[in-house]
């Protein structure tokens, strides 16, 4: 089961109909698209991923593009969990991830639960629509609400990496498993927008806390036949909101692109 605690008082929260309430009465509503927002002060900081973010990723995941890796995720997620298996998407996003993993646990014969968790409210409203199975959380990685070694597994796929967080609310032994780029990952695409562009630095994988215990790697090389497709791949990376309008109109008059994916996957066990 997943055991989520009030950001509040840390008391374990219980469903109630339609909202989320500690034994101190803290009460957090149950959105009606199903998630429920345990983030304090969401008025200030940031907000995660905004609309045009969300959608382009959901359109362009959905396309299939980097299905090999979302498989290679779900695969190496259902292979290390336990028979009952509480997993917790950090920074879910729209959750296509998520849903893969679950499947993959069913499909080994497994029971999973899975918590996703991102502080875009209209990334989990998107995630919510993939699947009624999970259960969805505003919140930030570095403060999950979830009791101290209550989950299994940890998925940290392209969100941000808060290691001693997810040492907390793992299980011990517990697996976590972390999505980089490699050095030549939508090296095209950067090549599209920008005048001299640069590898991508080697990702540090040891981490304080847990040992490493293998990494895989997986390489696809995708053709994108249209503008929308190039853009939308442009428009869920970080590289369009750090350039200009004179390199963004690059992607915009782009109307073919062969761009190679390099994804490394990372899992690691908490000592
Ligand atoms: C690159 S997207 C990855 C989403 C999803 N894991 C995927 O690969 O499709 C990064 C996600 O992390 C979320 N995010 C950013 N900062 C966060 C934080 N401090 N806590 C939780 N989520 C965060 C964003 O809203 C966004 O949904
Ligand atoms: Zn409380």
């Amino acid at each position: 089961m997943v055991n989520l605690r009030c950001p509040v008082c840390a008391g374990a929260l219980e469903k109630r109909a339609g909202a989320y309430l500690c034994p101190k009465n803290h009460s957090f509503d149950i959105a009606k698209s199903g998630y429920v927002n345990l983030l304090l002060n969401s008025s200030q900081g940031h907000h995660g991923d905004d609309k045009l973010m969300v959608r382009a990723r959901r359109d362009f995941l959905d396309k299939g593009y980097y299905d090999r890796f979302i498989a290679a995720v779900a695969d190496a997620a259902a292979e290390f969990t336990p028979q009952e298996a509480t997993v917790l998407d950090a920074g879910c996003g729209e959750g296509i991830y998520s849903l893969a993993v679950l499947r993959a646990i069913e499909k080994a014969g497994k029971h999973g639960e899975l918590l996703g968790v991102d502080i875009s409210k209209t990334a989990l409203q998107y995630a919510s629509k993939r699947s009624p199975d999970f259960t969805l959380c505003v919140a930030s990685c570095a403060h999950l609400p979830v009791e101290d070694g209550s989950v299994d597994e940890v998925l940290n796929i392209f969100s941000p990496f808060v290691p001693e967080e997810f040492a907390r609310v793992l299980k011990p032994g517990g697996y976590l498993l972390r999505a980089y780029p490699l050095r030549e990952h939508l090296w095209e695409l950067k090549a599209l927008i920008y005048d001299t562009p640069r590898d991508n630095p080697p990702t540090p994988l040891t981490t304080e806390g847990f040992t490493l215990v293998e990494t895989r790697e997986v390489r696809d090389i995708i053709h994108l036949s249209c503008n929308e497709d190039i853009l939308s791949l442009f428009r869920m990376t970080p590289y369009y909101y750090k350039t200009g309008a004179k390199d963004q109109q690059k992607a915009e008059r782009a109307q073919e692109l062969d761009v190679q994916l390099a994804f490394g996957l990372a899992v690691y066990q908490k000592d």
